[in-house]
């Protein structure tokens, strides 16, 4: 019988896909990630792994589960696997595209709006009691019409996210590895250098994943080289921003505000960050919807059900060679 470790407990349709295909199952029952222990333990004789982005699998994980095949990470973005020494190893990598789409585009605008439009202070002041009726004054904010939305990385979810620009009359200009003229022919969407991106965006929101090359690819010079007021908006990786470079532009006014659902360090913040109220800080809930979440469950659990049975993953990442 195959079994497979699960590292954190799920949300409905749960393990139960897989004890369906008659696949024994291992879950890891407490909600915080498992120490490198407990991973490692619990991957002793397992053919799969469903794990989270807050596992690292690495070299070391991965030689300590000789008969693993699959690991099947819930998350779109898989920075937190060595793809090259899973496959070296004969290990095949699923993540789940598609599925977090648009719920990941929905809580980008949800930022966006949040962050334009002082949302959260507003919530604050209200709650605080120190609403003392309206004002010509208060909490002015920065409109989106006829605005320039900057997307880098126009990938499937910066795609979605430039559809949704249309309902606020914004026009869209994006940097990409590569052209994406789909996107250009179907929303009006313009290319740009990275440059160009930074001169012209009114809000700038990252779609990109996290790599060497999109390593702090917003650092001081790029937030320096931003439009005075301009908007930043993160809920892609962490790692994409310079974070203390951000706090210093906020907190100098430079930028008008930003938007943040990941972070450097998850779940650690930059020092000052939570001091600034031109911040909105979410706690990773780009995928957060009941929606999202099973079908993001669903989809890694078919991926080990088809690659335990000797038949291809449905949504792998990187090559799929057969295990030596
Ligand atoms: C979440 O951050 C994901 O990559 O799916």
């Amino acid at each position: 019988m195959s079994s497979v470790f699960v590292s954190r407990p799920l949300p409905a349709p749960g393990t139960a896909p897989l004890v369906a295909a008659g696949i024994e199952v291992e879950q890891h029952h407490h909600d915080r990630p498992p120490t490198r222990d407990e991973l490692i333990a619990g991957l002793r004789g397992k053919q799969a792994l469903l794990c989270l982005l807050t596992e690292r699998i690495d070299a070391d994980v991965l030689d300590a589960a000789p008969e693993l095949r699959v690991v099947a990470n819930l998350a779109v973005g898989y920075d937190n696997v060595d793809v090259a020494a899973a496959t070296a190893r004969g290990v095949v990598v699923t993540n789940t595209p598609d599925v977090l789409t648009d719920a990941t585009a929905e809580l980008t605008w949800a930022l966006i709006l949040s962050a334009a439009r002082r949302v959260i202070e507003g919530d604050a002041l209200v709650r605080a009691g120190r609403w003392t009726g309206w004002s010509p004054t208060q909490l002015l904010g920065t409109s989106l019409t006829g605005k320039t939305l900057g997307i880098f990385g126009m990938g499937k979810i910066g795609a979605a996210v430039a559809r949704r620009a249309r309902a606020f009359s914004m026009s869209v200009v994006y940097t990409n590895r590569s052209r994406n003229e789909a996107v250009e022919a179907e929303l009006g969407a313009r290319p740009a250098s990275f440059d160009e991106l930074l001169d012209v965006s009114d809000v700038l929101t990252l779609h990109a994943p996290s790599t060497p090359q999109t390593h702090h690819v917003i650092d001081e010079a790029a937030l320096a080289r931003l439009r005075p007021g301009a908007i930043l908006v993160n809920t892609a990786r962490g790692l994409l921003v310079d974070e203390a470079a951000l706090v210093r532009a906020l907190r100098a006014r430079r930028l008008a505000a930003a938007g943040l659902d990941v972070y450097e360090r998850e779940p650690a913040l930059e020092a000052g960050l939570t001091e600034l109220d031109n911040v909105v800080l979410l706690p990773h809930l780009g995928s957060a919807t009941a929606e999202a979440r099973a079908a993001m469950v669903e989809l890694c659990c078919r991926n080990i059900v088809a690659v335990l049975a000797g038949e291809p993953p449905l949504t792998p990442v990187g090559p799929v060679a057969p295990k030596p």
